[in-house]
């Protein structure tokens, strides 16, 4: 093995039970690369990259990392090796200071052995400068900075570490355009310094831009290994789904014919904190409408609002013309209304029950008021027809959702409301971490949801998906209402303009 490979697998095996999440993966990582891991969901890009920092153990297969062979991981192993993963859910404290954070478990001491404060916010500062953040004061406390920010944060900690390789797993999911291009940049002068990185991603534009090869897996399989220059979008989808790419997503039925016998939802003057200004909209039925806007202005809090579960300040909401308090969440599931909030934040309320119990935990709500509980059988049949539909990757729908792969998480989190097939749905980020393939899946599926009536509104930072789902826009800017797109109208420089700029006056 010469000298370029820092890491070599072997036939690397992980089985979990009913699962063989990898299959006999044989790579060469080079030293000072940008190797990109693409795939499905659950095609076992995180489990990998689990293995190579000491977090799974294989079940088969050899390691090799500078030319020796590993005969044991763990993460503390892995950290001495110089290998720091930066993983979906950030693990940063937030009431600590950046400083403390960076050097948590590991705080300088002067002679004394008294912690060396001083030395503290100086290496930390350093080390900010590194990551971009020469700007920010090291005492600053975690929670009063940005998730980008707290990434470069963790950048910065893998740095103090002295990590030789950096393993990125869809670290831009929550970043906007401008945040991810920060990061791509600190990416690059880290290359520079000679760090290899792995990149997981379901955004195949950017792997175009910062990679230098390409892994595509499916199925737990290594497919092949791609030269970036040599490659284009197309040719990796294919490659990851094993067949040929249809490519985009168009409805058939847009709507064009709006009647005020149809509103089903009516916003009056709604205002969330500093968040959401005086926002007015009407929501009428079978229509899907997007609500457009910049990261932060105040797209998901009007969700969260009108559906109950934050407080506003004021506002009214007419459902179907009757004025409804909407102060909390069971008022608006009695109003047939569900939101699939954003992945992430989710996932936390359910990880501990499993694909079936998720799938069916607004029916058994529904079931438990009317004091039946012998839903079992019912409750199978639905849960099994969704992970069919959406093609939820499992084992069985006795699996726990925490053992399912990010996205696959996300679609069982949709099918679990769909089961009470809602008249109003609110969807934050439906799409967020789902591969192409299943992307169009859950298209088919809210455009069909669409069309049996449900009125549906969608928030999305993918502008080709707001363009190609939505019938009507009505785009913010900093919280207030800054336009109203009709589909015919619609244009990416257009809706852009709407969202960048306050309403002229
Ligand atoms: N702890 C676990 N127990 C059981 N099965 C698991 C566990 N971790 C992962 N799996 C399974 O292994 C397979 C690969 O999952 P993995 O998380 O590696 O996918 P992924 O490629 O990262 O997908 P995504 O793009 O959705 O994040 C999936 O079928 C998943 O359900
Ligand atoms: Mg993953």
């Amino acid at each position: 093995m010469g000298d370029n490979v820092i890491y070599s697998m072997k036939n690397i095996t992980k089985k979990f039970p009913g699962v063989t999440a990898l299959d006999s993966v044989s790579m060469d990582i080079q030293r000072g690369e940008i190797l990109a891991i693409v795939g499905e969901n659950g095609a076992g890009k995180s489990t990998l990259m689990n293995i190579l920092s000491g977090s799974y153990e294989s079940t088969e297969g050899t390691l090799e990392y500078n030319g020796k062979t590993v005969d044991h991981m763990d993460p503390i192993m892995a950290q001495k090796m110089g290998i720091a993963m930066i993983h979906q859910e950030l693990s940063l404290s937030n009431a600590l200071s950046i400083a403390e954070n960076i050097f948590l478990g590991r705080l300088p001491k002067n002679a004394w052995g008294m912690i060396n404060t001083q030395k503290m916010y100086e290496d930390s500062r350093a080390l900010l400068k590194e990551v971009g953040l020469e700007h920010i004061d090291p005492r600053t406390l975690v929670r009063d900075i940005n998730v980008s920010q707290q990434q470069q944060v963790e950048i910065a900690k893998a740095l103090s570490l002295d990590a030789k390789l950096l393993i990125l797993d869809e670290p831009t999911s929550s970043l906007t355009p401008k945040e991810a291009d920060i990061l791509h940049e600190i990416m690059f002068q880290l290359q520079k310094k000679g760090i290899t990185m792995l990149y997981i991603s379901h955004k195949l534009d950017e792997i175009i831009k910062i990679s230098n090869r390409i892994a595509v897996f499916r199925d737990g399989q290594l497919i092949t290994i791609l030269q970036t220059e040599a490659t284009k979008i197309d040719d990796m989808v294919s490659a990851m789904v094993g067949r040929e790419y249809a490519g985009g997503f168009a409805r058939d039925n847009y709507k064009t014919e709006y009647s005020e016998d149809d509103v089903v939802l009516e916003v009056e003057n709604l205002c969330v904190g500093n968040k959401v200004k005086n926002v007015s909209f009407k929501l009428y039925r079978g229509e899907l409408l997007g609500i457009a806007g910049l990261v932060g202005s105040g797209r998901s809090e009007i969700l969260q609002a009108v559906f109950g579960a934050d407080k506003r300040q004021s506002g009214t909401i007419k459902i179907k013309g009757k004025t409804v308090p909407m102060n909390y969440t069971t008022e608006a599931i009695a109003n047939k209304m569900a939101l699939v909030p954003e992945g992430r934040k989710l996932q936390s309320l359910f990880l501990k029950f499993s694909v079936e119990q998720n799938i069916s935990i607004v029916f058994l709500k529904k079931a438990l008021n009317k004091l039946r509980l012998n839903l079992g059988k019912k409750e199978r049949v639905i849960a099994e027809n969704y992970v069919d539909k959406l093609k939820i990757k499992t084992p069985g729908i006795e699996q726990k959702i925490v053992n399912l792969s990010g996205g696959n998480q996300q679609k069982a989190v949709i099918a679990r409301w769909l089961v009470d097939r809602p008249d109003i749905l609110f969807l934050d980020e439906p799409t967020q971490g789902i591969d192409v393939g299943a992307k169009n899946e859950i298209y088919d599926i809210i455009s069909e949801l669409s069309k049996e009536g449900t009125s549906i509104i969608m928030v999305s930072s993918e502008m080709q998906e707001n363009i190609n789902l939505c019938d009507r826009i009505i785009t913010l800017y900093e919280g207030s209402v800054t336009g109203e797109i009709m589909h015919k109208e619609f244009s990416e420089e257009g809706l852009m303009s709407y969202m960048s700029q306050a309403k002229e006056a």
